[in-house]
């Protein structure tokens, strides 16, 4: 089965979050698959609901905060119904900076789209990171809810980890559709 067109959605204060995204869009397309990328801060919330799956992107800010474009969004995110939609999620961070809050935003935006009735695929192990708390590990310190991404510590793993990431929502993806 094909994957039809993802749209990639990210926020972001200093570009690395937009850069990891282009990553994950160059990714797909060897996979043969397209992907549109958005900066939340041009969008409108109702064009979440135009595409079959979304990967969103979101760095944390000031000890656990809420990237600002994202955080603008806020509860118009919990009211869309996305149900039958697929969503993958990717944080950035610092770990060793800011280790109590690690990639704390995307847990935030987890949580606010817990009531669209998405589906999320793209859970991702702890293994490798050194922090000590995370909103975004769900029920497990074992794994966080999507990507994270560190370019201020580990940024010699980026690229392998996008590699590995893209393959397995590529899979996810088929298995569901199945
Ligand atoms: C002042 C400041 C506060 C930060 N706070 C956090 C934090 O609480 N948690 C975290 O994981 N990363 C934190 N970071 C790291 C950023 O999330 C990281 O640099 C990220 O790559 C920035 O992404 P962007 O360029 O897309 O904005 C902080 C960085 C700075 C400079």
């Amino acid at each position: 089965m094909s994957q039809t067109t993802i749209a990639l959605i990210y926020g972001t204060d200093t570009n690395n979050t937009e850069e990891v995204g282009h990553k994950i869009a160059e990714q797909y397309a060897e996979l043969g698959v397209n992907v549109e990328l958005f900066n939340v801060k041009d969008i409108e919330v109702s064009l979440l609901e135009e595409y079959p799956m979304l990967i969103m992107g979101i760095p944390t800010w000031d000890f656990g905060g809420i990237q600002a474009d994202w955080e603008d969004l806020g509860d118009s995110l919990s009211e869309l119904s996305l149900q039958g939609k697929t969503i993958a999620l990717y944080g950035l961070g610092d770990q060793f900076g800011y280790g109590d809050y690690f990639v704390d935003a995307m847990g935030w935006l987890y949580e606010k789209l817990l009531p669209t009735q998405a589906t999320f695929i793209g859970q991702w192990s702890t293994e490798g990171y050194d922090f000590e708390a995370s909103r975004a590990c769900i029920n497990t310190k074992e794994y966080f809810i999507g990507l994270a991404i560190d370019e201020d510590q580990q940024f010699e793993l980026t690229d392998q980890r996008i590699e590995q990431w893209v393959i397995q929502l590529y899979a996810e993806r088929e298995l569901e559709a199945a």
